[in-house]
């Protein structure tokens, strides 16, 4: 089959890379892709926002599935525009999309339908924001209700820190129409992991649980990022957790969508925080998760392609998901003044090519002669592969040693948390 991916980040070249590899892929295409993800796929000089230019290329072009990588296109309404032209997507509708542009939207779902998450208010008035705050007490959590790329979220430790996020976002204006309404939730203890699944509308498929590292510093220190690096598996979600969380979290909200009539197709990402109470929500996604991608798919056995058009056509069956009995670990390296800045056009000087044992995905790089130069906040994603998450680990950081470009910035505790017991 033919395959189009929509992206030009990490995420993107990693779902390329392996559906590149999936028996049944004959052809990768991407939308508008990246530089690097010309080794995997051929460039496509569309923007997903020229909607009918993108269907006609498809349709000329034969093209049998879309993968949608980043969630602004799913909720604008890509994925409608493209099924209402028969083109099957992995990739919710703008409805069911909304679990990730609305938090307003996803907490009120997970409300009704008994979906385990932290207590929470919707405010847009900031005096009543900041009742809320001093009665319920710090840490605790101001969330911008719609899409600010991983950065409208404030864990605050203090009332006071609470107070500003808020008068930041509701009259400060800091994240635009997405900030104008904002959810403040009661902090919750416990570890993070990111719970990612295949969905075909009603079937949920988990897959490899991974652990992200949103700060930037080492020792979860500093403003929250995208994605400082991952790890899978994540022990921290053990089998039997895993089932707790697809029994009370995946497939109940599934269910719940499908019965609101907006039935999910695509990767539903669960962020969940394991409680002394079991897991719960922090956040939905209606996407892959980045870096998550870049550690989950190279741990996966079984066809890409096929599984993802299984979703897109409802007849998803667990059996087309298998695990590899080894472990993955990706290093972000980003660039100078990440995450409040990025800087543009410094060379990556070292080996970039990919072996059997790392892979580099590139999240914001561009080609300048013959060189590949940073562009972007997160600029690589280096992958290192093993037996065993020590192994997976030494790999990735003895590539990293390995490449250089000014200002870069990475943290060296990744994984850590997968050895402290
Ligand atoms: N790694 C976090 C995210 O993809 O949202």
């Amino acid at each position: 089959m033919k395959v189009c991916v929509i992206g030009n980040g990490g995420r993107e070249h990693a779902i390329a890379w392996r559906l590149s590899i999936s028996p049944s892929v004959e052809k990768v295409y991407a939308v508008p892709g990246s530089a690097a993800m010309g080794g995997v796929a051929e460039l496509v000089g569309i923007d997903w926002t020229q909607t009918d230019l993108l269907i006609r290329f498809l349709k000329d072009n034969k093209v049998d599935l879309v993968v949608v990588g980043p969630e602004a296109p799913l909720v604008a309404g890509l994925a409608d525009d493209l099924n209402k032209a028969s083109i099957p997507v992995f990739g919710p509708s703008k409805a069911a999309a909304q679990l990730e542009g609305s938090k307003v939207f996803a907490k009120d779902l997970m409300k009704k339908y008994n979906i385990p998450t932290a207590a929470y208010g919707v405010f847009s008035d900031v005096d009543e924001a900041k009742q809320f705050i001093a009665h319920t007490g710090a840490p605790i959590v101001v969330k911008a209700d719609g899409l600010a790329a991983g950065k409208g979220v404030v864990v605050a430790m203090t009332v006071e820190e609470a107070n500003v996020a808020v008068e930041d976002m509701l009259s400060g204006n800091r994240f635009g129409d997405a900030g104008s309404t904002v959810v403040i939730e009661k902090f919750m203890a416990g570890e993070e992991a990111s719970l990612l699944a295949f969905v075909d509308g009603k079937t949920v498929v988990p897959m490899i649980a991974a652990q992200d590292h949103k700060r930037i510093f080492d020792g979860d220190k500093g403003p929250n990022t995208g994605g400082m690096g991952t790890y899978a598996p994540a022990p921290v979600l053990t089998d039997a957790l895993r089932d707790t969380a697809m029994k009370t979290i995946l497939q109940p909200m599934v269910d719940a969508l499908a019965v609101e009539g907006m039935p999910y197709v695509g990767c539903l990402y669960a962020g969940l925080m394991i409680t002394d109470q079991g897991p719960k929500v922090v956040e939905f996604n209606a996407r892959f998760g980045d870096p998550e991608t870049q550690v989950v798919l190279p741990l996966l056995e079984g066809d890409l392609g096929q599984i993802m058009l299984s979703c897109a056509t409802g007849s998803l069956e667990p059996k087309q998901v298998k695990w590899k009995d080894s472990s993955a670990a990706c290093v972000i390296l980003a660039s100078k003044g990440y995450p409040e800045t990025s800087s543009k056009g410094d060379v990556v000087h070292g080996e970039l090519k990919q072996y059997d044992t790392t892979i580099i995905f590139h999240s914001g790089t561009k080609l300048e002669g013959e060189h590949f130069v940073t562009n972007g906040g997160r600029v690589l994603g280096v992958v290192g592969l093993g037996k065993n998450l020590r192994t997976a680990l030494d790999r990735a950081y003895e590539r990293v040693n390995h490449i250089e470009f000014e200002g870069m910035q990475y943290r060296t505790d990744i994984g850590a948390k997968a050895f402290k017991n």
